[in-house]
């Protein structure tokens, strides 16, 4: 273990911010998300706008990648780290839970609860989509974390790799956006699956369009949501919920290109950055 990566003496204070990482500005669902459900927390995000995407990285880069982010919040004095990245969840967040001495909540498994959080049908067993970056779908890790809740579920995973490109582009309403998707997601509907989990950071963004795309009859499952609820029960039950009625404070940290971050911050979160800052990590 790395001892930079454990406080010395006490544990975190419920004063200190929690750390939220992703491969980029797609993160930033999971920030809104805790600000808006924990108002009072501060917050430090990094983005690794260097290295992004994750999504078609080998499991050990990404491990190496979450590994070097980690240890960076920790020097931040962060009281817990959100792992808001679905890939990184996907490949790093056992690595992380068994190195760091602070709570480490990730993204699969808040998605995966909700996702079997409806009665199950009175016929035949759950069917549950799941969609993600190759890396999240190639993992099995939503496969695994919604059978362990439930062990007769019918899973349907998809790799839906052009998304992510289309909604850094902005191009959320896009025709071409709308193509894709039908393409991506008709196996679910031929399929019957009765819930679809969003697993990745982007995809909430794209969330209006692909409701249009499946109908009414699939419930979408938006990860950051549930994560955010999870990082609320986790500090509840540490003791380490911020005290104050007042705001958090929030601190954006990325390792490239901090002016274009800043604009597609502003877009995602509804309000413009005071200050984007620069981290160097190695390549
Ligand atoms: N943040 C990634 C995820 O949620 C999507 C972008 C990437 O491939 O890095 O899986």
């Amino acid at each position: 273990m790395h001892p930079r990566w454990r406080r010395p003496g006490l544990g975190p204070l419920s004063s200190a911010p929690i750390g939220v990482f992703d491969s980029g500005v797609g993160g930033l669902t999971v920030v809104r998300e805790i600000a808006r459900q924990l108002p009072a927390e501060s917050l430090v995000y990094v983005g690794d706008t260097a290295r992004v995407p994750y999504g078609p990285k080998s499991p050990d880069t990404v491990r190496r990648y979450s590994r070097e982010i980690a240890g960076y919040l920790i020097e931040q004095g962060v009281k817990a780290v959100v792992v808001a990245c679905n890939t990184a969840t996907a490949h790093a967040l056992d690595d992380l839970r068994a190195t760091l001495a602070i709570p480490v909540i990730g993204v699969v498994e808040p998605g995966a609860r909700a996702a079997v959080a409806g009665p199950t049908p009175a016929v035949g067993s759950r069917r549950v989509g799941v969609i993600g970056t190759v890396g999240t779908i190639r993992s099995g890790a939503y496969e695994r974390a919604i059978r362990a809740l439930d062990p007769l579920a019918d899973v349907l995973a998809r790799a839906c790799p052009l998304l992510v490109p289309l909604v850094e582009e902005g191009w959320l309403t896009h025709p071409a956006t709308e193509l894709v998707a039908r393409e991506y997601l008709a196996p679910f509907q031929t399929h019957g699956v009765e819930s679809l989990v969003l697993g990745c950071t982007h995809y909430p963004l794209l969330r209006p369009l692909i409701a249009r795309v499946v109908g009414p009859d699939i419930q979408l499952v938006d990860s950051a949501q549930e994560t955010a609820a999870d990082v609320a029960c986790v500090l509840q039950a540490a003791g380490l919920c911020a005290s104050g009625q007042g705001l958090g404070t929030r601190r954006f940290v990325v390792t490239d290109a901090p002016d274009q971050f800043a604009r597609v911050a502003t877009h995602f979160l509804g309000a413009p950055l005071e200050a984007v800052e620069t981290l160097a990590l190695a390549a």
